[in-house]
């Protein structure tokens, strides 16, 4: 008897990667299909204007139905896969013990091998109650890691600690082709260790695809390093996974480490090193939640009573339980190379494209989204204009499409109040995972090439209501001259009638 579909037809691996073209350059292939979708809306550049200064210049503070391509953060945003929706169809409700969780306990300890899950409502309250449990208020408690980010940073201040980084030199340089640029500097870990002693080392933080310089990965080796070094020192090794995902594809392509390896030998290996792995479901497992998971009881149970303080009862955590059944799902789903490789290659023929037009960006391209190096794109623009945060402003009124600034705004002021300028200034434009295509960033290009040429236009911001603490995400700025009337006329000069 011939079957028409065989099931060995069905199950066969997809390979984007082995993909060649006859006529064509490679372009990255969506190995997914869309079949739920959101109607956009792209509003004339006046409007756009209007929108970005009653924002107070500020992205955050637009609101959705003004924005035509949101690429703030990918962050609660990528879009579900069918089985992570069906999935949500049998949460199990329950204030305690809830089936949901422990199917997501599952998962986690398929990727980790990690036996203790502890819930939280984002990746932000689990560094929440990390903070709580390990940093002391007390002088020199120090955080150390490779790099920074803004939420994990503002708890460990806020509760009396302070935070470290020692990310490679390479990390720190907007141009290099360093394949790991988010490593530790090991050395400085050893020297730091010494000056400050162990004794008031809160946890040493290793963050995947180090965000704010520019999703940039980190080696196996390097984890390996630092775990080995803070175990030999009676250290905690605390490694953030909100952005493994992407780390994990790079692990696999450029690691010598990782060559051959399955996804999911990488991270029960990850699993092995860290003491507590913590990640943002918002990214890692594409829902909204977020954990902290360890094979450790004792550090278990130094958390654990946080868990019901501040987020939920132990198996929910203040997530819905429907979203626990949808990262249960999607954590397996970032297993699969084929998931995992989307935002990756999407960045980097972005990267691609505007490079070949002499658009400066950081290289090489990391995760997340694509990063245009705002000092280099705004020359004439000192930091204390805040060149990434105008540069977010003036791609907005272009193009409608919504970034992020990740830069000195993005900064704390110093215990003086005098500003901490940005090792970086940095716009970030997001890809969320599965929602926008190849056209989307082709017109985002087009518009970058337009914005580049007239570049002298755009001026700087300040600072018309700030907020002490994490002053980017809803404080209010003001242009420092008439400049984006000036970058409207030129559109209009340009474009004509176009929207
Ligand atoms: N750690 C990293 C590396 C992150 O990128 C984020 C969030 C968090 C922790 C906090 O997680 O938002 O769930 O509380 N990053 C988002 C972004 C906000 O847009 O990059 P959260």
């Amino acid at each position: 008897m011939t079957c028409l579909y065989s099931p060995s037809q069905n199950q066969r691996g997809s390979t984007m990667q082995s993909i060649r073209y006859f006529s064509s350059d490679p372009v990255p292939l969506e190995m997914h299909k869309a079949r739920t979708v959101q109607k956009l809306n792209l509003a004339p550049i006046e409007d756009r204007k209007a929108a970005i200064e009653g924002a107070g210049g500020n992205t955050f503070l637009l609101r959705n139905k003004d924005i035509f391509l949101d690429m703030l953060s990918d962050s609660g945003v990528n879009a579900m896969s069918d089985l992570q929706v069906a999935a949500m169809a049998r949460a199990d409700d329950s204030y305690a013990g809830s089936e949901s969780f422990f199917r997501m306990a599952e998962a986690v300890e398929n990727m980790f091998g990690t036996r203790y899950l502890l819930p939280a409502h984002q990746g932000r309250a689990a560094e929440h109650i990390l903070a709580q449990a390990f940093v002391k208020p007390k002088p020199d408690s120090t955080a150390i890691m490779n790099y920074h980010f803004t939420t994990t940073k503002a708890l460990i201040t806020f509760l009396g600690g302070k935070v470290e980084e020692i990310v490679i030199p390479e990390g720190l340089k907007v141009n290099s082709d360093h394949p790991f640029k988010g490593d530790m500097d090991l050395e400085k870990l050893a020297e730091l260790t010494a000056e400050i002693g162990p004794e008031n080392i809160s946890f040493v933080r290793i963050e995947a695809g180090t965000n704010l310089i520019g999703g940039q990965p980190v080696s196996l080796g390097c984890l390996r390093a630092v775990s080995e070094f803070c175990h030999n020192h009676g250290l905690l090794f605390v490694f953030d996974a909100s952005l493994l995902s992407d780390n994990l594809y790079f692990m696999a392509v450029r690691d010598p480490l990782c060559a051959g390896r399955e996804l999911v030998d990488i991270t029960q290996e990850i699993g092995q090193l860290a003491d507590i792995i913590y990640f943002s479901a918002r990214k890692l497992g594409c829902a909204r939640g977020g954990a902290i998971t360890t094979n450790r009881f004792d550090l278990y149970d130094q958390m654990r009573e946080f868990v019901p303080l501040f987020e939920g009862f132990l198996t929910y955590g203040g997530m819905s339980v429907r979203e626990i059944e949808a990262i249960a799902v999607g954590l397996n789903e970032a297993l699969d190379f084929e998931v995992i490789n989307q935002t990756p290659i999407f960045v980097a023929e972005f990267s691609r494209q505007l490079q070949a037009r002499g658009i400066p960006v950081v290289t090489p391209p990391g995760g997340l989204g694509l990063h245009l190096d705002a000092k280099a794109f705004l020359p004439h623009l000192s930091q204390d204009r805040y060149p990434a945060g105008a540069l977010a402003a003036a791609v907005f009124v272009a193009a409608g499409a919504r970034g992020m600034e990740r830069g000195t705004m993005s900064e704390q002021r110093e215990p003086d109040g005098s500003e901490r300028f940005a090792e970086m200034e940095l716009l970030r434009l997001a890809i969320p995972k599965r929602v926008y295509t190849l056209s989307h960033i082709t017109y985002v290009v087009d518009r970058l090439a337009w914005l580049w040429e007239n570049r002298d236009l755009v001026g700087g911001l300040r600072y018309v209501e700030e907020p002490e603490v994490l002053r980017f995400f809803f404080g209010r700025l003001e242009s420092d001259s008439d400049w984006m009337d000036r970058l409207v006329a030129a559109f209009r000069r340009d474009f004509g009638g176009s929207l």
